[in-house]
Formats: structure tokens, sequence, C-alpha cells
């Protein structure tokens, strides 16, 4: 089928160059920010829409339009509509040669045709792929946004936006499409930090036999496992003497249970140092820190989840933290868990992994004192180093601002929903390539839903109205009006019972 025309290319005062050309439209489908195409001596030369005017000889002059309205309109008087057109200035991406996107080094022709883009083209130049994850919709065009594994999680993802934007919504899609991945395409192992409790709805539905919900509150640290060296991060605050003296100290406990094959907890380590010869001042601040730790109640004598639980091919594990109260056990729980997870990767203990953490701003802060970095330097380590090993993040943030640079420009596609704050807009930005002036607009004026979508995982940015979920949504993310009318509806229920009890 012939694409349809949408219009002629028109000559300039700016144009055409190899960079820009305008087009008079014939047909009002046209819309900002669709794919268009037209033939020049190169070969087909492919376009993006970057804004429309419309224009009408009738209505330039301001004083006289206002004249003449006063007595009768011009619509009734002048054939003013014969005089209407509508120009769309539009970027020249390239040339699709080869099934390659090749920069174009000759402009388009004055008086050549435009066309739609042909779909299959559009799928080829875009980079979607049949066995890709399949998020939504191409804005303006027909075409689903299928992106390949490879380039989305060989390196790392980042969706930032404001609160509400939907971010979580699509995140799920993101695992759906994961989870729903065949065998012999290559299955990840995915592990959630849940802060909100906004993926236990996979428990239930389609997902559930996929999924494991781990209870923050049940969440364990096995203190034998824990290196002195992961000690002492775990208490940023120490001074080199503490140091030193607890890494001597559970060196030697580490061994003789080693030796015995017998774990340790908190009260043993503690019990140790209490007997140990030092510097009274040292022990009795050692030990303080060790009891404060301890109130936790995250270090037992065994992990839980275990490895081969937390992180199997097309599972989903979700670490749910929306029930704990203190960000540094978060932070311990993060530290501990991803530590794990990059070395089990390392050796290739595990399989391939993608992290999501929500909140990701909380985890890997940019500015933050050190108690509240005890996560940051994993998550750095992973985001620089990962894609060797098959170790891919998902940051989530809706302050981008504070989150670390270091774990940011290392997300080689970032997908952005809507973000208003004119400083977060500023970093982004700053911090991501390939966004000019009118995609940082663009971001602004997103709805619900509509998300932008730059770099790797794309071989042009991209506008994707998200699919529908298919998982079940957790009633912790549940609207405001719905909390309150589930309340009510408690209450009556409450009543109820008890006046059929009486
Ligand atoms: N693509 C979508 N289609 C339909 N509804 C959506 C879509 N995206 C988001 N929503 C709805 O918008 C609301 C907010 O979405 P979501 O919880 O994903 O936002 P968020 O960015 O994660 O917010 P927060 O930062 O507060 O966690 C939810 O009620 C969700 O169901
Ligand atoms: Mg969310």
């Amino acid at each position: 089928m012939a694409n349809s025309e949408l219009g002629t290319v028109i000559s300039t005062f700016e144009g055409p160059t190899t960079a820009n050309f305008a087009f008079v439209i014939s047909n009002t489908k046209v819309r900002k920010g669709q794919f268009v195409q037209t033939q020049t001596e190169d070969g087909l030369l492919i376009g993006m829409v970057l804004e429309i005017t419309r224009a009408n000889r009738y209505f330039e002059r301001a004083e006289s339009v206002a004249e003449y309205e006063k007595n009768s309109s011009m619509v009734a008087s002048f054939p003013t509509q014969d005089w209407e057109y509508v120009i769309a200035n539009t970027k020249a991406l390239g040339l699709f040669k080869d099934r390659n996107l090749i920069r174009s080094t000759f402009p388009a022709a004055p008086g050549a045709k435009v066309h739609e883009t042909d779909i299959d083209m559009l799928r080829e130049f875009l980079g979607f792929v049949e066995n890709g994850l399949n998020i939504g919709k191409l804005q303006n065009h027909d075409v689903e946004v299928k992106l390949p594994l490879n380039n989305l999680f060989q390196k790392h993802l980042a969706m930032l936006a404001m609160s509400g934007a939907g971010k979580s919504y699509l995140a799920s899609v993101i695992l759906e499409e994961l989870l729903d991945r065949k065998p012999e395409y290559g299955r990840l192992s995915v592990v959630v930090v849940d802060v909100h409790g906004e993926y236990l709805g996979f428990k239930q539905g389609a997902y559930a036999d996929r999924t494991s919900v781990f209870d923050g509150r049940k969440i364990r640290v096995g203190l034998h496992k824990v290196s002195p060296q992961m000690l002492c991060e775990f208490l940023p605050e120490l001074n080199s003497v503490q140091r030193r003296e607890i890494s001597k100290i559970m060196g030697e406990l580490r061994a003789e249970r080693k030796e015995m094959g017998t774990a340790y907890g908190m009260p043993d380590l503690i019990a140790r140092i209490e007997q140990a010869d030092m510097n009274k001042a040292v022990k009795s601040s050692l030990v303080g820190w060790l009891l404060e730790l301890d109130t936790y109640k995250l270090f037992g004598k065994g992990d839980y989840p275990i490895m081969d639980e937390l992180c199997r091919p097309g599972r989903l594990s979700v670490l749910d933290l929306s029930d704990l109260d203190s960000q540094k056990k978060k932070q311990l729980i993060v530290a501990y868990f991803a530590k794990k997870l990059f070395r089990q990767r390392k050796k290739g203990k595990i399989p391939p992994f993608a992290l999501l953490v929500e909140e990701a701003h909380n985890f890997c802060r940019e500015k933050a004192k050190a108690s509240m970095s005890i996560s940051k330097p994993i998550i750095e380590t992973i985001a620089r180093e990962g894609r060797k090993f098959g170790a891919s993040l998902i940051l989530v943030s809706q302050r981008p601002v504070q989150l670390s640079t270091t774990a940011l420009s290392q997300c080689n596609t970032n997908i952005f929903l809507r973000v208003t704050n004119p400083y977060d807009i500023k970093h982004i930005a700053e911090s991501c390539e390939g966004i000019d002036f009118s995609m940082q607009n663009s971001i602004t004026s997103l709805r619900v839903g509509e998300a932008l979508i730059v770099g790797e995982a794309v071989s042009h940015p991209i506008f994707v109205k998200v699919r529908k979920r298919k998982s079940v949504k957790s009633s912790k993310g549940e609207s405001l009006e719905t909390l309150a009318k589930k309340f009510e509806e408690m209450e009556v229920k409450k009543k109820e019972d008890v006046e059929a009890f009486i």
C-alpha cells in the first residue's frame, strides 16, 4: 500500500538545508513529532516534524482584521479558507540506506512530495525488533514500540519523572515484558527494591507463579557472610582505629567459626569484642555501634532470602520495604543484596539480572552524609562495571537532581515521563545526551502515561504512549479517592458485623 502523501517541500528563506526542511501540508494527518519521508537525489530522506505553523494572508494584519470584524465576519465575506496553509518544519534525520540511517549530505528538493514513512522501515530505523519489549505505541504512528533487550539492558536504564507521572506503571509494563520472554530469547532475573509496595500486585493474577515477594520485616543478613570490610561500610562513622580493631576480631571469629562450621550472630560478635583486650574507649564505642546496628533487627545467622530464591531466570523478586520506617535499614538491605547479586553474577553463579531501584535518589544520592550513603558505592559500581557482567540497573526517581551523577551518566537509556520542575529539567538536559531544547519543552507537556525515550535503546528519541498493564495494580498504589472510599466501606462493614453479632 502506498504511503499517504502529506505535502510538498517548499523553498524558504532558511532552507531546505541538509539539517532541516519545511513542507506545506496537503493532508491534515500531519502531527508534531511525526516521522515523514521524501525522495532526494541521494536516496530516501527521513525527517521528523518539529513544529507546525498555520498561516492565512487574510488574517495577517491585526488592525484590518479588527476593523473588518466590527461590522461583519471576514470568513463570511472572503474566501479565507482558500488562503489558509499549514507548514510543517521538519528536521532531516538522515538517509535510510541498506537498512541503516546515514547522515544526509544533500538537502530535500523544493517541490518534492513528502509522504508518511513506511511502517516497516520506521521499525527498522528506530531499532524495534519482533522479540523486543513491547512497551506501547509510537506516538502519531500505528507502530508497537518493541525495544531490543540488549540495547535496553546491556547498560542501564533511568526512568525519571515527577510524582504521579506513571513511572511505576511503566516499570510494571517493562517487568511484564521481561517475565513474558521466552527462554529461547534469553531471560533476565528481575529484582525490585519496592519502597512503597507498588509491585505487590504481581503476586496476584497472571504473574503470581513467577513472582516472589519478600517482606522487608523478615529480610535477614547472615552476619557470618558479612566480611569485616563490608561491616565497616555498614558503619561509615567508624574511625581508622575502630575499623582496625573490629576487622581483627571479626577475622578471628570468622576463621574460628568457619572451621567449626557454625554461623554467628550479632550477640556473638558483641560478646567477643567485650572480652577482647583493647582500649576501653574503642571497645565501648564499637559495642555501641554494633548495638545500634542490632536495633534494626536485620542481622541474623542466615540470609533471607537466599540467592537461589532471589535470583532465577524469568522470575521477579520483590523486596517489599514498604513497612520499614528506617531509611538506614533500607540502605543496609539494598547495599547487602546488591553487593551479593553483583559478586555472584561476576562469578557466573546467578543469571544475568536487572535490579530495579525505586526512589533511587534515596539509595544513591549525589550529596549525602556518610551514614546515608551506605548503598551508594555498590549502585555506582554496578553502574560503572555492570554491563561487562550482565548486571543492569533500572533507576527510578522523581528527584533526578538528587540522584548521583555518576550513576545517572552511566544510564545509556533514559525514559522521561512528565517533569515540570525547571531545576530537574535543567539537570536532565545537562546529564543526558541527545536532549535538545524542543524535547525539554515536550517533557513538561507530556501527559500521564506518555514517555520520551532517549539513548541506546532507540536510534532516535521517540515519544511513546505506554500500553495498558496486564499485571494487577498494587493496592498500596491506589489513588486517594479509592483509599478513602475503601476506608469508609470498611467502617460500614465493621459496623454491620458488630450489629449482626449483637
Ligand atoms: N500508562 C498509563 N495508563 C493508565 N494509567 C496510568 C498510566 N501511567 C500511570 N497511570 C496512572 O497514574 C497514576 C500514577 O502512576 P504511577 O503510580 O505509576 O506514578 P509514579 O510516577 O510512579 O508516581 P510516584 O513517583 O508517586 O511513585 C496511577 O494511578 C496509574 O494507574
Ligand atoms: Mg511510583
